[in-house]
């Protein structure tokens, strides 16, 4: 039983389906969280799990489960899912893969007709990316008690839209509680979204961590003035002192090797307006790496920057803290589950650790939990031209529902 495999084009022909919904001219998609073009996502993923046979529910803060029974429905379900949301210039295969590829092995248990003794589910993360409201992982954060219902529902986007009215506006406000319930195992299949597998020429990742993150929003204030008239020891510059701290960032990073990524993905200047020196900036910071001694370490050279910054180049700077989580060590059965299905199939693999937040992350904190990796090209991701080979993807899909079987009938 466990040599049963895949159909590859139909997991590849779904991908592409999904992937008209919000296409991009440059090949990629853009479905920011709880946008129309989410909800078409969601319907479509939920009609497909409908006509696979399974029942689908939907929780609190929108989280979507298809499940398919088995012969003990009183066992924890053995669970998959990812996220359908994609950032602005997002690619087909961030997270849309790890959703599919569950699909995929319902549609393959079916076809089989292969009863598990624990049912089976495949679930869809709201708000994995956290662009559109930040911060990421909060569909999973919520289920994990990371943070309350309340509070995300409260959240705005840059446009001061609520979360919560959004969640209802696109029909996706379920009843099931957003809360901690058994979960036998779960397992994520994902891109790598970094050069490593490609470069050891590796099919599959067996993903042992994930590493930390430490996410802020930074308002700088100065004051506006002329720019043609404003000497410049007198000016108040926002967007010279913003300048200062991405270069910190960049810095913080590069002391901190291997491993510790800094990024400063977006940036707000007002007045914005090209004779007017800047008298505002709201910037974000994010901070990462898999050791949490050093990822503190970066966190603190961040703030004693900050700190010293308003002397030298008269401005003020608040750093808001806005998200914290320490590296995760997934479970040892999980891992074991993804490396024995690698071996099953014959696929080469090696053991890594995710750069890139995952829903798997914060289900790690009540359920036996991994991820399974797969190459993508040049590692790049989170770009429109994100892209993966189809090869790859029906080895992780194998891996998946080898792992899936093994726990369903331990
Ligand atoms: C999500 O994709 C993240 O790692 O920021
Ligand atoms: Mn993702
Ligand atoms: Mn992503």
């Amino acid at each position: 039983m466990k040599h049963i495999t895949i159909n590859g084009d139909r997991l590849w022909q779904s991908l592409m389906t999904m992937a008209k919904i919000g296409a991009t001219e440059k090949g990629g998609c853009c479905r920011l969280t709880l946008t129309d073009l989410d909800k078409e996502a969601r319907d479509l993923f939920v009609q497909w799990c409908e006509e696979a046979g399974c029942t689908v529910t939907v929780d609190q803060v929108g989280n979507i489960f298809a499940r398919r029974p088995g012969r003990h429905n009183d066992l924890p379900p053995i669970m998959t899912g990812s996220h359908l949301d994609t950032q602005p210039t997002g690619g087909k295969f961030d997270g849309v893969f790890g959703v599919l590829a569950g699909l995929e092995v319902l549609r393959t248990l079916q076809d089989h007709n292969v009863e598990t003794k624990a049912p089976v589910e495949v679930s869809v993360w709201t708000n994995e990316e956290g662009s559109r409201f930040a911060p990421a992982m909060m569909g999973s954060g919520v289920v994990a008690g990371r943070f309350t219902l309340e509070e995300i529902l409260a959240k705005t986007d840059i446009d001061g839209k609520l979360f919560g009215e959004e969640l209802k506006r696109i029909g996706y406000a379920g009843e099931l509680p957003a809360r901690q319930r058994p979960i036998g195992a779960f397992f994520e299949a994902h891109i790598e979204q970094g050069p490593y597998l490609e470069a050891e020429k590796k099919t599959i990742g067996v993903v042992n961590k994930g590493q930390g993150q430490r996410w802020y929003d930074v308002t700088i204030t100065g004051r506006e003035s002329h720019a043609g008239t404003t000497p410049m020891p007198l000016r108040h510059d926002a967007l010279a002192a913003a300048a200062r701290l991405i270069n910190q960032v960049e810095r913080i990073a590069n002391t901190n090797q291997p491993h510790a990524c800094g990024t400063v993905g977006f940036l707000q200047v007002h007045p914005n307006s090209r004779n007017t020196i800047p008298g505002q900036v709201t910037m974000s910071v994010d901070l990462r790496h898999p050791d949490d001694t050093i990822l503190s370490k970066m966190d603190r050279e961040l703030k004693v920057f900050c700190e010293h910054l308003p002397a030298e180049v008269n401005v003020e700077v608040k750093l808001e803290p806005i998200w914290y989580y320490a590296p995760v060590i997934f479970s040892e059965q999980c891992i074991n589950a993804v490396r024995e299905g690698a071996r099953t199939h014959g696929y080469s693999h090696m053991d890594i650790f995710a750069g890139a937040g995952h829903d798997a992350c914060y289900i790690a904190d009540f359920a036996p939990a991994s991820m399974i990796f797969i190459p993508c090209e040049n590692g790049i991701s989170h770009n429109e031209i994100e892209n993966a080979e189809a090869a790859d993807i029906i080895a992780g899909c194998n891996v998946l529902l080898s792992a899936m079987l093994e726990r369903a009938n331990a």
